[in-house]
């Protein structure tokens, strides 16, 4: 299939494209027992702030200097992580505007106590804006998916996008009908 929505998605032509690869990262640890809730397993907020680094770093490196979290959406929890399970998140960039882009993270977990393959126990999709020393958003290089599998994650990332936008705007009109029809928060 051919990728016609990379070449629609960017408003940055004189910043050069950047394939998929050249940011993706993994980021691996180890649980221990601070890493704990009270029933033993690891804290949601701990993989949390896991996915929230490995995310971090891939829209850093993509976007060649400083980048924040705009908003993280969608994480779930597929299955408890143990202590002493090796944790792999995986990130990359699933889709770019002007100045965001959508990193999406895979987490997987090695069990210490098993030989099977690392089973995927969390998945999260956040936003990220690149940020310049004045903290304002600059312009980020277009995303350039290189695999089906890329292809994909960028068109989904679309349909989040619009959803996010969608929702915001509604919220908007919504809270600005109640302040003009009197109501007070
Ligand atoms: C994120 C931030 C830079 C956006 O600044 P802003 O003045 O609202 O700028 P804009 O409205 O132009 O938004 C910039 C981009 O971020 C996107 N964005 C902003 N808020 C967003 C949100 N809540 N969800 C998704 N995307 C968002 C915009 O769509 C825009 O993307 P685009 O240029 O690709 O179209 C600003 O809100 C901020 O600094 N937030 C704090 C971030 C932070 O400190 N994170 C760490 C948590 S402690």
């Amino acid at each position: 299939m051919t990728d016609q929505a990379p070449a629609a998605a960017t408003e940055s032509p004189d910043i050069p494209g950047k394939p998929t690869s050249a940011s993706r990262t993994t980021l691996s640890h180890i649980m221990t027992h601070n890493d704990t809730n009270l029933l033993g397993t690891v804290h949601g907020g701990v993989i949390m702030k896991l996915v929230d680094d490995a995310a971090g770093a891939v829209a850093g490196r993509h976007s060649g200097g400083p980048a924040v979290t705009a908003s993280m959406d969608e994480m779930a929890f597929l299955e408890p992580v143990r202590v002493g399970d090796l944790v792999h998140v995986k990130a990359q960039v699933n889709w770019t505007g002007r100045t965001s882009m959508e990193v999406g993270v895979r987490v997987l977990a090695e069990r210490w106590n098993e030989s099977a393959p690392a089973t995927q126990v969390g998945s999260a999709y956040l936003v990220f804006a690149a940020v310049d020393a004045d903290g304002k958003p600059r312009r980020v290089p277009q995303v350039m998916p290189e695999t089906e599998r890329d292809r994909r994650r960028y068109q989904e990332a679309q349909i989040r996008r619009a959803h996010r936008l969608a929702r915001r705007r509604a919220i908007v009109e919504l809270r600005e009908k109640r302040a003009a029809e009197g109501f007070e928060d």
